[in-house]
């Protein structure tokens, strides 16, 4: 096991290139069980999550062919094997194998799903879905069964707006027989992008990217080849990094309207971004504002950059009031700033920061994803040395981070984890 060091004070300067989205890449992958003939997927990210999707694949009769950034997984001899224990609650994606294998065989069995502990993270609004195309879901023994005879296009009303909902409901969906209407969808770039493979594949599908996506199903879905877009949430870091630590940093690989929520943030904190069609020139102002944020659906502050946005905040002048109305629970990072020397109070569902702490390097640990990145800005911006365990979190999502800031001049590395330090991580 390896803990990430990061020593702080240096500012960042250069062009950091974006990897493809996780939160695409999770469900392009499952998406392909759909198909009967080879799916090409290009620009993947390096990524833990991406690696354990692939082998669920190949644990179901896929098979999976990786050249660097493209995968071609070819789900010809496929079949509905169940999937309930290990790999399945690594992450929380490995819920689209239900919408998609209830779609290509009309059963499925899979796990209840891991992932970021960030509070409750129910799947209600999934089964809903799958119960209206006409499928029976029952959970035995903490793994989820799906069966029908048949499904059957009908009128869904998501009673939370949810990504993954929207995802798992058009996967099963595009199958279906007749028309499906997910009403009160959810709008990320990410459901646009796999309409998109799935469009490619021959479905029939209008309105991704709105709060209403009609669905007509169709008998077959073929192979094809699709590219995936950039990680909005991975560009998103690292312009809040330039801001917080950055001389002047290109974040390379971008589309800008993905991030017009954190863009107009920034600007108002007194950063100034040029952007051009995909790429983002971050100069940091002299004196940062604080700024409130509330996290809404897309296209509204991402939560997933509400922590790194916290660490930024810190070194604002006045207080900055952080709401996360997605996920009410997602501050665990705070307990992990303050150990930093940072002033930050939680209450209720908002974290109030004060600004202009002067951060110390500590021992912290990340306990999240996105709790990893902050305490990887906070580290950059510190006095001194912070040591951050639980680095599986962030390479779950961040391809590789250490060489991405070395780049851009951090002093990042890693080391081995002592048995004592290993010891009282898992006991922490
Ligand atoms: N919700 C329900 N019932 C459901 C589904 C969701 O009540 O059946 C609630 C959730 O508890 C949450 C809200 O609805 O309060 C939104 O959840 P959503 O379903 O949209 O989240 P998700 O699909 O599970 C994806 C991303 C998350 C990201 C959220 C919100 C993936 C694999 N994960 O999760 O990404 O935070 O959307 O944008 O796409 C991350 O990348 O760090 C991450 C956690």
């Amino acid at each position: 096991m390896h803990k990430l060091l990061v020593e702080g004070g240096t500012r960042l300067r250069g062009q950091v290139r974006v990897s493809g989205a996780k939160n695409s890449a999770v469900a392009l992958l499952p998406a392909a069980i759909l198909a009967e003939s080879p799916v090409t997927i290009e620009g993947l990210p390096d990524i833990s999550d991406v690696g354990i999707l692939s082998d669920l694949l190949e644990e179901i009769g896929g098979q999976v062919k990786k050249d660097g950034r493209t995968i071609h997984i070819d789900p010809s001899n496929m079949v509905s094997m169940p999937l309930p224990n290990g790999k399945v609650k690594k992450l929380r994606a490995s819920y689209y194998f239900m919408g998609a294998m209830l779609g290509r065989f009309n059963k499925a069995v899979i796990g209840l799903p891991g992932g970021c502990h960030l509070g409750p993270r129910p799947i209600d609004q999934h089964i809903k879905g799958f119960e209206a195309l006409g499928a029976e879901v029952t959970n035995e023994q903490g793994a989820i069964y799906l069966r029908a005879k048949e499904l059957r296009g009908a009128r869904i009303y998501l009673d939370v707006v949810s990504v993954g909902a929207t995802i798992n409901i058009m996967l099963a969906a595009v199958r279906a027989k007749g028309k499906t209407v997910i009403e009160n969808a959810a709008k990320e770039p990410e459901i646009i992008d796999v309409a998109t493979l799935l469009t490619s594949m021959g479905a029939k599908i209008k309105g991704a990217g709105t709060d209403v996506i009609r669905i007509e199903g169709v008998d077959q879905l073929n192979g094809c080849l699709h590219t995936i877009i950039p990680d909005r949430i991975e560009a998103g870091t690292y312009t809040i990094m330039a801001a917080a630590q950055g001389d002047e940093m290109i974040i390379d690989n971008v589309i800008p309207q993905h991030l017009e929520s954190l863009l107009a943030k920034l600007r108002e904190m007194g950063v100034t971004i040029e952007e051009n069609d995909e790429q983002l020139y971050v100069r940091p102002g002299k004196n940062l504002k604080s700024v409130d944020i509330k996290t809404l659906v897309y296209p509204g502050f991402p939560t997933d950059l509400q922590q790194p946005f916290t660490s930024l905040l810190t070194q604002a002048e006045g207080t900055g009031v952080v709401s996360d109305t997605i996920y009410q629970a997602r501050f665990k990072h705070v307990d992990e700033l303050r150990r930093m020397n940072a002033s930050i109070k939680v209450e209720g569902g908002s974290a109030i920061v004060s600004g202009q702490s002067n951060l110390q390097g500590a021992k912290v640990k990340a306990t999240d994803l996105r709790a990893g990145a902050a305490l990887v800005i906070a580290g950059l911006m510190a006095d001194g040395v912070t040591e951050i365990t639980g680095v599986d979190h962030i390479e779950r999502g961040y391809e590789n981070i250490t060489n991405k800031l070395i780049e851009l001049g951090a002093k990042v590395w890693y080391e081995e984890m002592s048995e004592e330090e290993v010891e009282q991580f898992q006991n922490s």
